[in-house]
């Protein structure tokens, strides 16, 4: 337990840079989704698949959290964030239908189950909800559309571009959130746990993910 809380925009710089150092010295098949090899067709629907899946759980559990956000302009910002991950998994299955692919029949690792299902959606307030999917989470997406952008058709390209604008606010969101409502020791103490525990589990769902393709190159 830290003794005194440190001034919570620089405990939001910290954690950010933290981040960044972390993320840096991962393999790369954690940090981006298939390492860094070409993504070919089956690698591509997979990869569409799960974003499909990881977009509709977003809007199911930050939907879920809204009748417990006493704070307004988190709420707000919640209520837009819906709508928003909504947005986004419509567009990823019409991508996916334009590849010829749907998601029937369609069953995630446990892995991802256990860090999007039930880590990110079981943080006990706002702050602790926020800080794991709005830090962790969405600077992971980020960083994973910049790993995949140079292994994707144009076609993707301009799917992710649309995407981005809004994970850019749910980061500001996170952000907000962090400078307001961090403000104890014992929040921020609160908050490295979900970040880290965040983290841990993006790496385990990222490494499943390359089991996943490997164990299909494999059948076929
Ligand atoms: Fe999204
Ligand atoms: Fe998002």
């Amino acid at each position: 337990m830290t003794a005194e809380a440190m001034d919570s925009k620089a405990f939001y710089d910290s954690l950010v840079d933290e981040l960044a150092a972390r993320r840096n010295a991962q393999s790369d098949v954690e940090k981006s989704f298939g390492g860094h090899r070409p993504m070919g067709r089956t690698e591509l629907v997979e990869w569409l698949q799960f974003q499909c899946w990881y977009e509709r759980e977003a809007a199911n559990f930050i939907g879920s959290w809204l009748a417990d956000t006493p704070e307004p302009e988190a709420f707000f910002g919640l209520c837009q964030q819906v709508a928003d991950e909504g947005r986004h998994c419509k567009l990823v299955l019409s991508h996916l239908q334009t590849l010829d692919a749907s998601m029937d029949g369609w069953v995630p690792e446990p892995e991802w189950v256990e860090w999007v299902q039930e880590f990110y959606a079981h943080g006990a307030d706002t702050l602790e909800r926020v800080c794991a999917h709005n830090i962790t989470g969405e600077i992971g997406v980020m960083n994973a559309f910049e790993g995949l952008r140079p292994r994707i058709p144009v076609a993707t390209q301009q799917l992710i571009d649309k995407i981005i604008p809004d994970e850019d606010f749910h980061i500001a969101l996170g952000r907000m959130v962090v400078h307001r409502y961090a403000t104890t020791a014992e929040r921020q103490d609160r908050v490295r746990q979900r970040v880290w525990g965040a983290f841990a589990l993006e790496e385990k769902g990222r490494l499943a993910f390359d089991r996943r393709l490997r164990a299909s190159a494999g059948a076929a």
